[in-house]
């Protein structure tokens, strides 16, 4: 069964609480358990192998970063293939917990934070690419014009994207309304189900995609309730 679904973008309780506030700080926690149940690391390390097709990249920006756990599960699977990377974590709040940044380092990765808006970082000047730019429930949050610009502004940055964002469908609607199961707090119950309003279906992504003929481009569900878009400069 599929629904017909218009994209709804809405303000996520999670992005106007602060980050000492103890609602955010539980829903934080509920997002590395939802990572685990839907597999997320996965999805990336199976994307970004694709991508990389054996030859290390040097340079990984992570957008909308969070507290930096995604990165440091990273860094645990594929530091020892990877060696010796330089990774940005680019959130507009600084949530990142020094023994997070510690962690990085003791796998051989060097880490960079940059707490700003994204937007503020593609308007620096950098005439170098990073190898590869990845982003994890964070293109959702950006409706139609912002996210035009959003993603013709990466595809200036980077040889490789790839974002793993909620797909906007019937099951991961369903499973949205049910993630109290797994112990989520409100402000996550809530934010699950507008995530889902405002993620991603079908070439969505692939449409918005500057000069694509440069680009070969995978858009696909990826487990469950995720929707993968993948962009490698030919
Ligand atoms: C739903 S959270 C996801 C965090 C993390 N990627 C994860 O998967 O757990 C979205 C993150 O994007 C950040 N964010 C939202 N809008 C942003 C913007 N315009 N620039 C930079 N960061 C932003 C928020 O602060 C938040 O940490």
């Amino acid at each position: 069964m599929d629904l017909s679904l218009p994209r709804r973008v809405e303000p996520e309780l999670l992005d106007h609480l602060d980050a000492h506030d103890p609602r955010a700080q539980r829903s934080r926690n509920d997002l590395r358990r939802l990572h685990r149940a839907m597999a997320t690391l996965t999805v990336l390390e199976r994307a970004l192998d694709r991508a990389t097709s054996g030859s290390p990249p040097h340079t990984i920006v992570e957008l909308g970063a969070g507290d930096g756990s995604l990165m440091l599960r990273l860094a645990h699977r594929r530091a020892a293939r990877w060696p010796g990377a330089h990774v940005t974590l680019l959130d507009r709040l600084n949530l990142i917990a020094p023994r997070t940044l510690d962690a990085v380092r003791n796998l051989g990765w060097t880490p960079r934070v940059m707490a700003m808006d994204v937007f503020d970082w593609l308007a620096r000047a950098d005439a170098n690419l990073a190898d590869i730019v990845f982003a994890n429930l964070f293109i959702h949050h950006f409706s139609a014009e912002p996210l035009a610009r959003l993603l013709a502004g990466i595809a200036q940055r980077c040889r490789v994207f790839f974002c793993c964002e909620p797909r906007r469908s019937a099951l991961p609607l369903a499973g949205s309304h049910l993630i109290g199961l797994l112990g989520a707090g409100p402000v996550t119950r809530k934010d699950a189900v507008s995530s889902v309003h405002a993620g991603f279906r079908g070439h969505e992504l692939s449409a918005l995609w500057p000069n694509p003929s440069a680009w070969l481009l995978h858009e696909n569900s990826a487990g469950l309730f995720s929707h993968g878009f993948l962009a490698i400069r030919k």
